[in-house]
């Protein structure tokens, strides 16, 4: 018996296709393609990515945020179909940086590419990404719309031309990254090198190329292909004024090493807002004369709370955004954890007046110390979240 049927057995697995054979290894080469409502552009980039990678044994992962056009379940419908396309859909989650890392982590392919899925990316230039890699000495093989005949044109105005070519500056200046376009979302590594990067990536924001180029002990070898960034296919662009933010975040944490996590920044910059609102309304609620001063305060005070929770769950936390009545229930446990913030920092700033005599350094030490176990409690039970 076992003298028949090991022939057949092997002759099988000759004859079927690597992708349909179950003992087969994982693909050369993974597509991570990030998606936020591109239901009309997944179908042209997988028969994009079926004509120029035919030699190459591939596979793509869309890694959609549950987008309400039903990216994700035309993903599917095309993986029904060719089990070399894959979908990770992601719920209450949102952010560019953090699909891809996701992606990435869920494939056993050697090569890892990220392009986009509007079709903006020029998807002909994979084949000669893969290439350089391969010849070795390289890190990341990186398409680039700033060296040679490479272009910007499909940004959508003068305007975001203008602001990449600043934001592209500020980056090299301060990561001293030798690199053309650290802003590319479009390039390919090998997924060992980003296995070793993981642990120290931000995932903040939309520029996952310079999170991991600065994230990286020692300076990681850049090769660049030109490439034209064509105009969008379908759909329209998710980055909003916000994004600039983040991309500031992004640097600031990169070159604090992380001292200053983007979520502590902002939650700082939220709480200065909080405060000046707290003032604004005491003194509109003074002038006006409708209620003494302890109701007055205690208005400001609720005031400035539903405020500061409102922007952080929209800005500090906009990735994990509480929704409906999860975002009641936030709203009362960041109420009852500022709370205990507050008289944290009374019983600091007393300790320390009695001990220093000094109000000023009393006060300030004591709104910073109540500051920071604000930003940690509600980071871990409002927010859910460990950073
Ligand atoms: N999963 C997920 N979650 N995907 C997202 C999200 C999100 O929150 N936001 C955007 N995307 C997806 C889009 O669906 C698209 O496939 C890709 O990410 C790029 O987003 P666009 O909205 O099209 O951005 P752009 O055209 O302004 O592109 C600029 O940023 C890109 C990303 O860094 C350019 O600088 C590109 O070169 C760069 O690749
Ligand atoms: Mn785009």
């Amino acid at each position: 018996m076992t003298a028949i049927s090991s022939p057949l057995v092997a002759r099988d697995e000759v004859t079927r296709p690597a992708a349909q054979n179950p003992s087969a290894g994982a693909p050369e080469l993974c597509v991570i393609v990030p998606t936020f409502n591109e239901c009309d552009n997944v179908a042209v980039l997988v028969e994009r990515l079926d004509a120029v990678l035919g030699a190459v044994d591939w596979e793509v992962i869309f890694v959609d945020d549950d987008s309400p056009d039903g990216t994700a379940e035309r993903v599917r419908a095309l993986g029904a179909r060719d089990r070399r396309v894959r979908c990770l859909r992601r719920i209450g989650r949102r952010g560019l940086s953090s699909a891809c890392i996701e992606g990435v982590l869920s494939t056993s392919a050697r090569f890892v590419a990220v392009i986009d899925g509007d079709l903006q990316h020029d998807e002909s230039l994979l084949p000669s990404l893969l290439e350089t890699l391969k010849r070795g000495g390289v890190d990341v093989a990186v398409a680039s719309r700033h060296v040679g005949s490479g272009s910007s044109e499909g940004l959508s105005s003068e305007r975001r031309k203008r602001l990449s070519l600043y934001g592209i500056r500020l980056a090299q200046r301060l990561l001293k990254a030798e690199i053309a376009d650290p802003a590319s979302g479009f390039f390919m590594l090998r997924r060992e090198l980003f296995d070793d990067l993981v642990p120290r990536l931000s995932g903040v924001g939309t520029k996952i190329l310079i999170d991991l180029l600065a994230s990286s002990p020692q300076p990681l070898r850049v090769a660049e292909l030109p490439y034209r960034f064509r105009p969008r296919h379908a759909g329209e662009s998710k980055l909003d004024t916000f994004t600039g933010i983040e991309y500031m975040l992004l640097l600031a944490e990169k070159l604090s090493h992380r001292y200053f996590p983007h979520r502590l920044l902002l939650f700082g910059l939220v709480g200065a807002t909080g405060v000046v609102l707290n003032l604004v309304v005491l003194r509109l609620l003074m002038l006006s004369g409708w209620v003494g001063f302890t109701a007055a305060e205690a208005i400001a005070t609720v005031s400035a709370m539903v405020s500061n929770f409102f922007l952080n769950n929209s800005l500090t936390y906009r990735d994990c955004r509480l929704t409906g009545w999860q975002a009641i229930r936030g709203l009362l446990s960041f109420a009852a954890l500022c709370s205990l913030g507050a008289l944290t920092t009374i019983a600091v700033a007393r300790d320390l007046y009695q001990f220093s005599g000094m109000w000023l350094l009393a006060g300030f030490l004591g709104a910073v110390i109540g500051a920071l176990l604000n930003y940690a409690l509600t980071s871990i039970f409002t927010w859910k979240r460990q950073t």
